[in-house]
């Protein structure tokens, strides 16, 4: 079982100034910046969670033989805090965080956290760290993570892990801000297999998706994506997003769960998609299928969707002998509408009716 140690806050003894911050979080981009804190909480065999503080964000001292620099027992999360136009600071859906979190431990072997105390975690930071909240279109990232911290060299779940939330003020993740995208369709390198850890958000996962990235990238296009790994066929996920393809029925496609990781914007997209009266159907949609489908136009649309990214079109797609354009290039129409809804609500600028966002309490 493990322990409810309550949180030991050491503010950082020189904070960033004023109008520093300030200057800071006014374009912020994506994950370059840092606020003054972090949350860390300690586990081991026995004692169960430990020493749980928020302090200065500063290095860790890790050991040459820390476990995690060996096997790569690592998970992380994804999450936003918005500042809302009443001015509450929320959270969007982040028991779902909380959940996903849990059954990544559960994949990579490491101890679960009990749902509160994540959450408490990273309610505390935010509170404690709520000016770096960029106005207007930006928000404060937030990525908790945990990582083995033993220092051993035999191949087994490690006996001491270490729990660190940090955030990062952003504004939009893709350059282009909200330009339809260009993605480059992998067929040498696929991301995740049947058994493997593919639904659990593991830094391995990322390793292995870097090069196929900066295949991409050198392609001219913004993100990689993976197919199946039995039949280099099956669209599964981008390297960092989830997708839908909307066809001229106004239905849409994603591809169902297993080897792809469960995203909350996914699962968000489907639920607000339903409640617009579209059909959505979660099922194998295959690579020669979506070249042959936007030659007819029975494809209309395909977006991306995650935490980082909210909504992004995808206008142009190019893989090893093929390159093909999607609704001309531009962002069609119901990726714009279920993006508007998406970010109206994360904001609080429209009616919460699913019980989406949390308040964080702020002293
Ligand atoms: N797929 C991958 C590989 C991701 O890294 C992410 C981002 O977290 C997603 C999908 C989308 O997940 P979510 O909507 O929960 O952010
Ligand atoms: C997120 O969307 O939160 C991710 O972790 C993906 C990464 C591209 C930043």
């Amino acid at each position: 079982m493990a322990d409810k140690p309550s949180f030991r806050l050491i503010p950082h003894s020189n904070p960033v100034p004023d109008a520093e911050r300030a200057q800071l979080i006014a374009d912020p981009g994506f994950g370059k910046i840092f606020t003054d804190h972090m949350v860390v909480i300690r586990w081991s065999v026995g004692t169960g969670w430990h020493d749980a503080e928020i302090r200065a964000r500063e290095p860790f001292q890790l050991d040459p033989a820390s476990a995690v620099l060996h096997y790569a027992q690592e998970i992380f999360e994804g999450m936003k805090a918005y500042r809302t136009g009443d001015g509450r600071v929320t959270l969007f859906r982040p028991e779902q965080n909380a959940r996903r979190f849990n059954e990544s431990a559960h994949r990579m072997a490491m101890p679960e956290i009990p749902e509160e105390m994540f959450l408490e975690a990273i309610e505390k930071l935010v509170a404690l760290d709520k000016a770096w909240i960029p106005a207007g279109e930006g928000s404060l990232y937030l990525r908790p993570f945990m990582f083995a911290n033993d220092v051993f060299l035999g191949v087994r779940p490690a006996s001491e892990y270490i729990f660190c939330a940090i955030a990062s003020p952003v504004g939009a993740y893709f350059k282009g801000g909200a330009k339809p995208i260009k993605v480059w369709v992998s067929q040498d390198y696929s991301r995740a297999a049947r058994g493997g850890t593919g639904a659990a958000k593991c830094g391995g996962n990322y390793a292995g998706s870097l090069l196929p990235q900066a295949e991409a990238i050198q392609r001219g296009c913004d993100q990689v994506v993976f197919l199946d790994a039995a039949e280099h066929r099956w669209v599964e996920e981008l390297g960092g997003m989830n997708i839908f393809f909307v066809m001229d029925d106004g239905s849409l496609i994603t591809p169902p769960l297993g080897t792809i990781l469960p995203g909350i914007t996914r699962d968000s997209v489907i639920t607000l998609a339903r409640d617009n009266g579209l059909v959505v159907r979660e099922e194998n949609y295959g690579f020669d299928q979506w070249q042959a489908d936007a030659a007819s136009g029975r494809l209309r649309e395909v977006f991306a969707c995650g935490t980082a990214a909210v909504i992004a079109a995808i206008g142009k797609v190019e893989s090893k002998g093929s390159e093909f354009m999607v609704a001309n290039g531009e962002t069609g129409a119901v990726t714009e509408k279920l993006r508007d809804g998406l970010v109206r609500l994360q904001r609080g600028e429209s009616n919460d009716g699913h019980g989406w966002l949390r308040t964080i309490p702020l002293d």
